[in-house]
Formats: C-alpha cells, sequence, structure tokens
C-alpha cells in the first residue's frame, strides 16, 4: 500500500518535472541539453552545485587539474565511485562538450 502511494506520486513528479523543463525553449542554441542543465541532473548529486560537495569520495571539480580529454574520459567511462555516463551522449555529441566547458567553469568560482 504504502509502495503504491510513493509510487504514484513518483510518476506524478516525474510527469510534473519533464513538462515543466520542457518549457525552456527561448534559447537560440542548436544543443538540446545544456551542459549546466546535464550537470544539474547528472553531476550535483555527487559533485554538488559549486563541485565541492565530495559526495561518495566525489572529487572536487573546482581544484580538478584535469586537461578537456581526461573529463571526457571521466564521464563517459567513471572511475571507481563514479558511474558512466555515456548513454547521455548517444544522440546529442555535442552536449559532451558543453558538459565538459561546464566542469571547467566550475574552477572560475
Ligand atoms: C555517484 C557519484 C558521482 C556522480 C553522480 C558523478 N561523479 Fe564525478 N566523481 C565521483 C567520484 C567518486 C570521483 C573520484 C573517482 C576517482 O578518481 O577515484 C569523481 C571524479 C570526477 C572527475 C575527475 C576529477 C579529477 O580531477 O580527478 C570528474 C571530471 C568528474 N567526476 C565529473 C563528473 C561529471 C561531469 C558528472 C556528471 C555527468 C559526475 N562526475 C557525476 C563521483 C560521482
Amino acid at each position: 500500500m504504502a509502495f503504491q502511494r510513493f509510487g504514484w506520486s513518483l510518476v506524478l513528479g516525474l510527469l510534473i518535472t519533464s513538462c515543466s523543463s520542457s518549457e525552456g525553449e527561448s534559447t537560440d542554441k542548436p544543443i538540446e541539453v545544456s551542459g549546466i542543465q546535464l550537470y544539474q541532473e547528472n553531476c550535483v548529486i555527487c559533485h554538488g552545485d559549486n563541485g565541492n560537495a565530495g559526495i561518495s569520495g566525489a572529487t572536487e571539480l573546482s581544484k580538478s587539474e584535469l586537461s578537456e580529454d581526461s573529463i571526457k574520459y571521466y564521464i563517459l567511462q567513471g572511475k571507481n565511485g563514479m558511474p558512466p555516463f555515456s548513454y547521455l551522449f548517444t544522440k546529442d555529441k555535442e552536449a559532451l562538450n558543453d558538459l565538459v566547458s561546464q566542469v571547467i567553469e566550475l574552477r572560475r568560482r
């Protein structure tokens, strides 16, 4: 019983989230999902808004000195406590570059 109710509110929650996130069509960028959005949706849970949360041993991204290529490698392959995210970029390769820029941007904060 309790699980069923939880399950339905989750489905409802997802519906609401997907509706509200499709509103932002005002940007004239050709990419479908921005790096900031990808970061918020997939990375904040471990790395935090500013890259310093360190959940489950996540490296401080603001202090990272990795090259763009190495960042890409981490994102696509994962490492130890970090899962691979290659599935996010099967359709939209540009989004990966945008996400990498977003990760590098964290160093300037
Ligand atoms: C489940 C938690 C988790 C999530 C989600 C996660 N990471 Fe990580 N991340 C880690 C951990 C743990 C490490 C350290 C891995 C190691 O070197 O052992 C790490 C390391 C990194 C590094 C290497 C930094 C350095 O200087 O060594 C980068 C870059 C990175 N993550 C980017 C991302 C991005 C971008 C996302 C979102 C697509 C993301 N991470 C999502 C846990 C996570």
